[in-house]
């Protein structure tokens, strides 16, 4: 079995999966790391967005062997120790989340935006088409507006 180097959210770990396995495998049932929800495996739903190197992406469809030396941030490596990420702050400010399932990649989803975009229009922002099944849409977009602002 090969075995893959790489970090995830900032520590270095190896661990031994076929070339094809999905990340999001690797990071849920290898690692133990669950903050990015499997919704639909086949890069549809992006309940999955994490970062690799900084940029969006859905774990469920990167394998394992692509993370080779590089960086995977999922929502639980936002913070910095107790200090959220201003866009975790402006979800809560907004009280974004309902059944919260599909918050972790909508939040990375958007910390990956407000990074190519320091002041996102509301195209920007519904070009995520990351789903929620429970419709939280409007409050998606005030609550990136928010952290926009904070972060300026
Ligand atoms: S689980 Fe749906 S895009 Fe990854
Ligand atoms: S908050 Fe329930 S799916 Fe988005």
């Amino acid at each position: 079995m090969p075995s893959h180097t790489f970090s995830v959210n900032g520590e270095s770990v190896t661990v031994d999966a076929p070339d094809d396995m999905p990340l999001l495998w690797v990071l849920r049932d290898l690692l133990g790391v669950r903050g990015p929800k499997y919704g639909c495996g086949i890069d549809v739903c992006k309940a999955c967005t994490s970062h690799l190197d900084g940029q969006a992406v859905n774990p469920c469809v990167v394998p394992v062997s692509d993370a080779e030396g590089r960086d995977v941030t999922t929502i639980e490596g936002l913070a910095d120790g107790d200090r959220l990420h201003p866009v975790q702050e402006a979800w809560l400010a907004q009280d974004v989340a309902q059944c919260g399932y599909c918050q972790p990649g909508q939040i990375m989803a958007a910390v990956a935006l407000l990074r190519r975009t320091e002041n996102p229009s509301d195209e920007d922002i519904d070009a995520i088409a990351n789903v929620c099944r429970c419709g939280t849409y409007f409050r998606i977009r005030e609550a990136i507006k928010k952290a926009a602002s904070m972060m300026r």
